[in-house]
């Protein structure tokens, strides 16, 4: 696919076919968004890949039963969902405070977005949760305080149509 096509392609999906991605194309998935940009190189996030009908109960109820949320269940039925964390740690020990409240956080987003876009290249469809329960999904999976969850992108072979596309006009956007 054209890179143009990819950018264009890719958009919010939130409904999937219940068909397992494999492993394989998971892992070069993963594989492929390393290749984003990170502050001093160090890919400070860590990834959890959740593709088990346990996993996906209890990240569910770890998202969004403290904020009752219901609307966001269409995620759940996706068969593969990535948690993006910042490590915050990582990156503070090489960058003091900006590296704990900001690049940490700029390492995974980026992350996340090349994953949104290796996903649309290779024929598949993601959405993005931005809206969890943080330490109700850092209890239920153990993760260490020091990660951000920074995003859950839900994946796999696309169910559903994209909302009409919508984007302000790039005078909006334009300072000066
Ligand atoms: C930081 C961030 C948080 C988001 N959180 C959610 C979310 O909690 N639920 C959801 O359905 N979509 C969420 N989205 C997806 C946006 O709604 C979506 O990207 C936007 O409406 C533009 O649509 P498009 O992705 O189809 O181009 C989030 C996106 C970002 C970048």
């Amino acid at each position: 696919m054209e890179f143009e096509d990819v950018i264009r392609k890719r958009r919010s999906i939130r409904q999937f076919e219940p068909e397992p991605i494999p492993d394989e194309t998971i892992r070069k998935i993963l594989a492929l968004s390393q290749h984003a940009p990170s502050a001093g190189n160090l890919q400070a996030y860590r990834i959890l890949v959740v593709t088990d009908s346990n996993g996906k109960g209890t990240l569910k109820n770890a998202t969004y039963s403290k904020l009752n949320n219901a609307k966001q269940d269409w995620a759940f039925g996706a068969p593969v969902i990535i948690v993006i964390c910042a490590d915050t740690e990582a990156s503070a020990e090489r960058f003091g405070e900006r590296g704990r409240d900001t690049y940490s956080i700029q390492d995974a987003t980026l992350f996340a977005a090349y994953a949104q876009l290796v996903i649309t290249s290779f024929g598949l469809a993601s959405g993005w949760i931005g809206n969890v329960e943080e330490q109700a999904l850092k209890d239920a999976f153990h993760l260490p305080e020091y990660l951000r969850i920074v995003a859950l992108i839900p994946f796999g072979h696309p169910a559903g149509e994209p909302k009409p596309f919508e984007r302000k006009s790039l005078n909006d956007i334009l300072l000066g």
